[in-house]
């Protein structure tokens, strides 16, 4: 009998420990991960950690100027219709990203000549094709993307240089083409920079003083394991205190962001950083529920990262799945935090 109990016991043990426990059964709010349609279609790994870890998605770079409107009279939507598939066939959420950025800017773009209203035309246009290409498929949009500097002032560009008033006018141009979109301002490293983040409070209240539509507030959380909790805390505080959404849109927590060479992804590290994934998601959970818009993971496996490819950091581990695409220690942390939830 007794035997009997243990073996039914072990079983029953067995059947639960087999049973995978995802962080977007727990949470109430999304859990995305910016994707990559290559990476989807060619690595089988990536694509089943896409499919099952995540109900929201942006596309990592393929709803940008320069992958949407690489000529003046031609628009390519094919890989970021596939990002779409992909999200629509696994039953997830699609944030757009994004309408209007100073990188990533097609040559004909930088190169474009004409007065203040030829330029409005043409940025008007790109707004409102692209938006109108995606309405009804994407829930929100990074309207802008990252026009401030540190100092607050805002950033040289195509765009400040030559459109008076241009985010104003981009936040306006979408509305008109897709006034179901929760349309966001999106920036980075707001964290000890209080000229920065006050910045684009003071842009929060005088788009809302003049009734142009804004929605949200994205926090690209491009962190490291050394960034300050207190400041964290604070520019979410701020960003919170604007009654917006807040979405953490481009969220990894880099453990090597002086690209070491001789970096070992130590114990004490790992630890480092999940304290940090910690911290972040405990704020998360202090927003208003009516305010979490979610948190985007930026791609899925250390491997994948914008880090390794684009800053050429490769000792650099800054995502929640590893080299092979296992979950890392830190997953389950996540996951017994979100204990109290839903
Ligand atoms: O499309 C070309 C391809 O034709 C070529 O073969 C290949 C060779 O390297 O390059 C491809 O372009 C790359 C592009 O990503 C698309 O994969 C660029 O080299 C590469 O520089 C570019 O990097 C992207 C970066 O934005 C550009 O600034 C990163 O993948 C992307 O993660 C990153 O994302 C930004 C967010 O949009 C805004 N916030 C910051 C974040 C990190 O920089």
């Amino acid at each position: 009998m007794k035997n009997i109990l243990l073996g039914l016991l072990i079983c029953l043990g067995q059947i639960s420990f087999g049973q995978e426990s995802f962080l977007t059964d727990h949470f109430p709010f999304p859990i995305g991960a910016s994707l990559n349609p290559r990476l989807l279609a060619e690595n089988e790994s990536y694509e089943y950690r896409a499919k099952t870890e995540f109900n929201s998605v942006t596309a990592e770079n393929h709803m940008k100027m320069m992958m949407v409107h690489p000529e003046a009279n031609r628009f390519d939507f094919n890989k970021g219709d596939e990002i779409v598939k992909f999200a629509q066939a696994t039953q997830k959420r699609i944030h757009g990203h994004t309408l209007v950025w100073h990188n990533q800017v097609p040559k004909w773009m930088t190169e474009f000549s004409g007065d203040a209203q030829a330029w409005e035309n043409m940025l008007k246009n790109h707004i409102q094709e692209v938006a109108k290409h995606f309405k009804g498929q994407v829930t929100g949009w990074d309207v802008v993307n990252e026009a401030f500097l540190d100092d607050g002032t805002l950033r040289p560009s195509i765009w400040s240089k030559n459109i008076p008033d241009y985010i104003a006018k981009s936040f306006q141009w979408a509305h008109e083409a897709d006034p179901n979109a929760i349309l966001f301002y999106n920036d980075y490293g707001q964290d000890g920079k209080p000229k920065k983040m006050q910045a684009i409070l003071n842009l929060v209240k005088e788009l809302q003083a003049r009734q142009i539509p804004i929605h949200g507030l994205g926090l690209q959380m491009h962190i490291n394991i050394h960034s300050k909790n207190e400041e964290l805390a604070s520019v979410i505080h701020q960003s919170q205190a604007t009654g917006l959404a807040i979405h953490f849109s481009e969220l990894d927590i880099a453990v090597n962001p002086k690209n070491d060479s001789t970096f070992v992804y130590t114990e004490s590290a790992q630890e480092a950083q999940k304290n940090k994934y910690e911290f972040i998601f405990q704020s998360y959970q202090s927003i208003p529920k009516k305010q979490q818009y979610g948190i985007t993971f930026w791609n899925v496996g250390d491997k994948d990262s914008w880090l390794r490819g684009y800053f050429k950091r490769p000792k650099e581990y800054p995502l929640l799945f590893d080299e092979s695409y296992r979950r890392k220690p830190l997953y389950s942390s996540l996951l017994n935090l979100s204990k109290n939830e839903k």
